[in-house]
Formats: structure tokens, sequence, C-alpha cells
């Protein structure tokens, strides 16, 4: 979860958004092609990160589990296609859905045992 998931959700949500600034408001996005690439992989990290979720060793049950991180791919799979397609807003939006899949799990799975599941 930190050493994975948490960089590769951290560095999608900082990529796109607007800031306050003395001189106006600041669009924050990708600008060169490396950074679109760097928005991309973290958006294959984040799919892929909810299929490692729905491994036998972590998995904690086949149901509400398996559709949070099923929810995770799907999230992860359209900001990596919003990222392919230059989309600062999909990429905008798509960051929002993979938060819900992250929080949705969390609410339901971590507050009851947060030493069940490590790493
Ligand atoms: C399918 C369920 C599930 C999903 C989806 C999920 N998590 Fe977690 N996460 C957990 C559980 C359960 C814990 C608490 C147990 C623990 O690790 O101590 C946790 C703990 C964490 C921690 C605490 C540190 C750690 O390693 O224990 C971080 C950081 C974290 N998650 C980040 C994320 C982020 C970011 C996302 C989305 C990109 C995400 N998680 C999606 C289940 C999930």
């Amino acid at each position: 979860m930190a050493s994975v998931m948490e960089p590769a959700a951290d560095h999608l949500w900082a990529s796109v958004g607007w800031i306050l600034t003395a001189e106006g408001e600041e669009h924050i996005r990708p600008r060169t092609d490396e950074e679109w690439t760097l928005v991309r992989n973290s958006a294959v990290t984040i799919a892929e990160s909810g299929n490692l979720l729905m491994m036998d060793r972590r998995k904690m049950d086949d149901e509400d589990w398996v559709a949070w991180s099923r929810d995770l791919i799907d999230a992860g799979d359209a900001a990596m296609q919003a990222a392919d397609a230059r989309d600062v807003q999909g990429v905008f939006d798509t960051g929002e859905q993979v938060y819900f899949a992250c929080a949705g799990c969390h609410a339901q799975y971590w507050a009851n045992d947060p030493n069940q599941f490590r790493q």
C-alpha cells in the first residue's frame, strides 16, 4: 500500500488541478510528453495494484473486497485512457474515481482490524 499505491495515487492526484497564488489561479497539468508518460505510469500502477489486492494472500473476502479492487482497476484504466488522450479534465475526474475506490475499501476494512493486512 504505502510503497506502491500511495506514491502512484499521490502522483496522479498531484498531476492536475488548480492552485491559487498571489498572481491568480494557476493551472497544474502535465505539459510535456514525459510528464504525460509519468501520469500514465501511475495510472497503470494503480490498475495493477487492484489486481494485486485480489491475490489470495491479501484478499479478505470474495465479495466487497473484490468489488473495491475491481473499482480500483476500472479507475486506473480510465485514468490511463485519459492520460493517453491528453485529457486534463479526464485525469482529474478519474483521480476522483480512484480516490473513491481507495476510501471505500478503507472505510469498510481498515477500521475492523488494522493489523490484518500488511504491505
Ligand atoms: C480492496 C481494499 C483496498 C483498496 C482498494 C485500497 N486499500 Fe489501502 N488499505 C486497505 C486496508 C485493509 C488497509 C489497512 C490495513 C493495513 O495495511 O494496516 C489499507 C491501508 C493503506 C495505507 C496505510 C499504510 C499501509 O501500508 O498499511 C495506505 C497508505 C493505503 N492503504 C493507501 C491506499 C491507496 C492510495 C489506495 C488507492 C489507490 C488504496 N489504499 C486502496 C485496503 C485497501
